[in-house]
């Protein structure tokens, strides 16, 4: 009797150990460039005070991020103000023009005082991130109330990106998520220092954007009959269809609220309008804008469509109608206007589209392409705007200016990434090998649905943005990285939540952390930790790091 009650001490007693211990476990991601432990901790309670040293709206904007915080986890209301009153104990936001970049901070942890700095808010909000990283997980949450003090342990930080261009990608042309959704999205996004949002937008299945001047592109191009069921790779006899109309899309009230959710977190949202190919909803819609007369149908299964944009003047006056609309909701430097997948076949048969070669003096159809896409990129620069396309916009003349997202890395495509930095582009890497989300997480039995391939968090975790061969002078060309999530297989914002995490996490060191400071065993053994944050998110993440040894 005795000795069950001493073994049930011991493990009451060891719980609440382990307890202690698990608050101060550091467990940042991305991974901080340096951080060095001190001894004891910091208690944050309410008589905490949060001091930002002048009322500027963007520091003001952070704190305000840290209290409502505090008060949403916890029912703690910590005051902010200009001067910390005596003996208080102050988490101190403090603009510093010494900082390296804009989005480097530095963090101090001290027994009485949090100082927190950076030489702009972007520095600063990355900041919060990890100061919150340093905190139990809860703080994520809703529902710690009894809480009343929080330990977080003295430590010194200082940390910046590795990367400028830090990227996600969805595509709500397959599957259509409502807005809270994407405010979820990037929710994650922040969380793991991400800065921009690439936002697909327009597909064969969907178009998701309302456009005042064509409203048909949402009356008709955001509806599709029906959806192929199961795997669309398989034999054309056995596939069949649900029945079911599907559709949605984002009106410009809607857009523009998201945008400012995204600017708040520091995040750019990049739209992308694809053209000339994956635009059988804008066909459907005015089919005129195609080399034959229709008629078309909104796509209903998956793949790559022969039917195309007809790259007529008319057709660019479409376009830019479309991106002036597109420019006004987004404040993004860049538009990312497709590029990918256009298969010329309707091009070579089309007269008007054979004169404009002869006319243009332009070699084939991919110079055709080459001359469409160099004129919407004109169309964008004199609008103050760069453009970023799919590595297909190298084929048949790569402007010098363009910025080139970087997918194929098959085959003879692997050598693409130095040809495009020896010609003086930018490059984003966003390889199928390494960034395709959409692929496999694990060769198990029991994975949903997926496209295809084998893309373990492992080797996300391992990707090397800066391909072998790039000397020193052309490493700056890769300006960053950033993973793909396709949807043709994610009916559900839950299915896109199991397939972004933890991939995302591992990229974002992949994107973030110097590359001296990756080690894929610390980062597994700091996931524990992250997961429990992404629970109390409320997120649904894949959970192979947690149950495959
Ligand atoms: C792509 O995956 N088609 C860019
Ligand atoms: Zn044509």
């Amino acid at each position: 009797m005795m000795h069950k009650l001493l073994i049930g001490l011991i493990i009451i007693y060891t719980s609440l150990f382990s307890q202690v211990t698990n608050a101060q476990e550091i467990s940042i991601i991305p991974k901080p460039n340096t951080l060095t432990i001190g001894k004891g901790n910091f208690n944050l309670d309410s008589a905490t005070v949060i001091w930002v040293e002048s009322d500027s709206n963007d520091i003001n904007d952070i704190a305000q991020m840290l209290q409502s915080k505090l008060n949403e986890a916890y029912g703690i209301w910590l005051p902010i103000v200009t001067f910390p009153h005596k003996q208080k104990k102050f988490i101190a936001f403090v603009k510093k023009p010494s900082a390296a970049t804009e989005e480097a901070y530095a963090i101090e942890v001290a027994e009485k005082s949090i100082y927190l700095s950076a030489n702009a808010s972007n520095g600063l909000f990355y900041g919060l991130q990890s100061l919150l990283q340093l905190m139990p997980a809860e703080v994520y949450g809703k529902s710690a109330r009894n809480i009343k003090s929080i330990s977080i342990p003295q430590l010194t930080i200082s940390d910046a990106p590795r990367f400028a261009y830090r990227g996600m990608h969805l595509d709500v042309g397959r599957h259509f998520y409502p807005k809270e959704d994407i405010k979820k999205f990037i929710d994650y996004l922040a969380l793991h220092k991400f800065n921009r949002f690439h936002w697909h937008l327009t597909e064969d299945q969907g178009w998701r954007i309302e456009i005042k001047k064509y409203p048909k592109l949402t009356e008709v191009g955001a509806w599709r009959k029906e959806t192929v069921v199961g795997t669309a790779r398989k034999e054309q006899s056995l596939i069949s269809y649900d029945g079911k109309k599907y559709g949605g899309y984002y009106t410009q009230e809607e857009i523009k609220e998201v945008v400012a959710y995204a600017q708040k977190k520091k995040i750019t949202i990049i739209p992308e309008i694809e053209f000339p190919g994956h635009m059988v909803a804008a066909l459907t819609s005015y089919p005129h804008l195609a080399c034959t007369s229709g008629p078309f149908d909104v796509r209903t299964t998956w793949g790559v469509s022969k039917d195309v944009l007809c790259p007529n003047d008319s057709s660019l006056a479409f376009a830019q109608n479309v991106l002036k609309e597109v420019m006004e909701l987004f404040p993004s430097e860049y538009i990312h206007i497709g590029g990918d997948e256009c298969p010329k076949d309707r091009w070579k048969e089309c007269a008007e589209c054979q004169k404009m070669i002869k006319d243009k003096k332009l070699k084939d159809e991919n110079g055709l392409q080459a001359y469409f896409i160099h004129q919407l990129e004109a169309y964008l620069n004199a609008n103050g705007r760069k453009l970023i396309g799919w590595d297909e916009i190298t084929e048949g003349g790569l402007s010098k200016t363009s910025t080139v997202m970087y997918w194929r890395s098959w085959g003879a495509m692997k050598e693409l990434p130095l040809e495009i930095a020896k010609h003086g582009n930018n490059i984003i890497m966003t390889p199928v090998s390494n960034c395709y989300f959409d692929y496999y997480q694990s060769q198990k039995p029991g994975e949903p649905l997926a496209w295809g391939g084998d893309l373990p968090v492992e080797k996300v975790y391992n990707f090397e943005p800066v391909p072998q061969g790039f000397t020193p002078e052309l490493v700056p060309k890769i300006i960053g990285t950033q993973a793909n999530i396709w949807t043709e297989y994610m009916p559900t914002f839950e299915q896109v939540e199991y397939m972004s995490l933890p991939r995302m996490s591992a990229l974002s060191e992949v994107a973030w952390s110097e590359k001296r400071n990756k080690n894929y065993s610390d980062f597994v053994s700091r996931m524990k930790l992250h997961f429990q944050r992404l629970d109390f998110m409320g997120a649904n993440y894949a959970r192979h790091l947690l149950t495959e040894k």
